[in-house]
């Protein structure tokens, strides 16, 4: 059995388009610590497809939600030595790491989330990001997690004097720590997979984040008071791992992080939209929202915030993120 030159030379190409289609794609994993229902999955979602089709599918982005390849903590440090690509982490992490961070996750320093968004859109913070080159990752863009407020078992809590013996839940960091003994109570740092089973056990008496993330972990169903304390606006960042930018040609990168800022500007989008529906959803499984007058609060954070900016990059950022109030 002969095949004509035609055939022949038809099976060929066949098999070169079949084999150039095939080679496995490279794979960028991105570690995050929410839902597949969380804003900011969704802005991944759409940043990883954008990725890969601007690289003719030779890159395929896996999101993995729910802490499945560590909590924000411990997917840092898989970031930094390059065993993942990707990861999404609270603000309070990178600044253990570097202190001029600090800045953008001072007590009440947004005035809202109009205000945040200028300051992550408009190019201010490239220099500070691109600076942690040195520890083995870099910031590519930084995404909204809105107003984190108090929420507790047992009553609410409206005043610093009745915070007072209350052991919340922050954020990994010294600063996180230090703004819940301002605000009045204990601050017990802990990663989020542990916060809900802390509450229910009494380890903690609550926690503080925003109306989403109470949502998405279903806090309400162990800490039904939601305070509005608007005390933070943290920063959450899209940190790469420099040996995985470094694989990249100088075009795969330019890509990469054009369409990281333009994440950005979506997730801002999507936060918006589902924030009153995270709220209402709350309400209808039990929780009770309290409206409150954060002038106590304000002004007792107020030294905090002088002694978190003495450095002249953390006094030099300070005065930009200002200035775009
Ligand atoms: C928010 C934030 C997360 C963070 C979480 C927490 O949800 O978006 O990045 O991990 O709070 O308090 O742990």
């Amino acid at each position: 059995f002969k095949l004509s030159k035609k055939a022949l030379l038809l099976v060929t190409a066949f098999g070169a388009f079949y084999s150039a289609n095939t080679i496995a794609a490279t794979e960028v994993k991105i570690s995050f610590n929410q839902s597949d229902k969380h804003p900011q999955y969704q802005a991944l979602q759409e940043f990883g497809e954008a990725f890969s089709k601007a690289t003719d599918g030779r890159y395929k982005v896996n999101i993995f939600p729910n802490e499945l390849l560590g909590d924000q903590r411990a997917s840092l440090e898989l970031v930094q030595n390059g065993a993942i690509q990707m990861a999404v982490v609270a603000n309070p992490l990178v600044e253990n790491y570097d202190k001029t961070f600090t800045v953008l996750g001072i007590p009440y320093v947004y005035a809202n989330t109009a205000h945040q968004e200028k300051v992550f859109t408009s190019g201010i913070l490239d220099e500070l990001f691109a600076s942690t080159k040195k520890l083995g990752f870099e910031v590519l863009t930084a995404y909204t997690a809105g107003a984190r407020s108090l929420y507790v078992k047992g009553a609410p809590v409206k005043t610093k004097a009745e915070l007072q013996g209350k052991k919340i839940r922050v954020l990994q960091s010294d600063t996180m720590i230090k703004m819940l003994s301002c605000m009045g109570g204990t601050g017990v740092p802990m990663n989020q997979g542990e916060v809900y089973t802390a509450i229910q056990q009494g380890v903690l008496d609550g926690a503080e984040n925003n109306e989403i993330t109470y949502v998405d972990l279903k806090q309400y169903e162990v800490a039904p008071y939601f305070i509005r304390t608007e005390h933070l606006r943290i920063a959450d960042l899209l940190v790469v791992s420099d040996m995985f930018l470094s694989m990249l040609t100088p075009e795969d990168q330019a890509t990469l992080r054009k369409l990281a800022k333009e994440s950005t500007v979506k997730e801002f989008k999507l936060w918006n939209a589902q924030i009153k529906k995270a709220e209402d959803m709350a309400k209808e499984k039990g929780a009770t929202f309290v409206d409150l007058d954060t002038t106590e609060f304000q002004q007792s954070c107020k030294p905090l915030q002088e002694e978190l900016v003495t450095t002249p990059a953390q006094k030099a950022l300070y005065e930009k993120i200002i200035a775009l109030k």
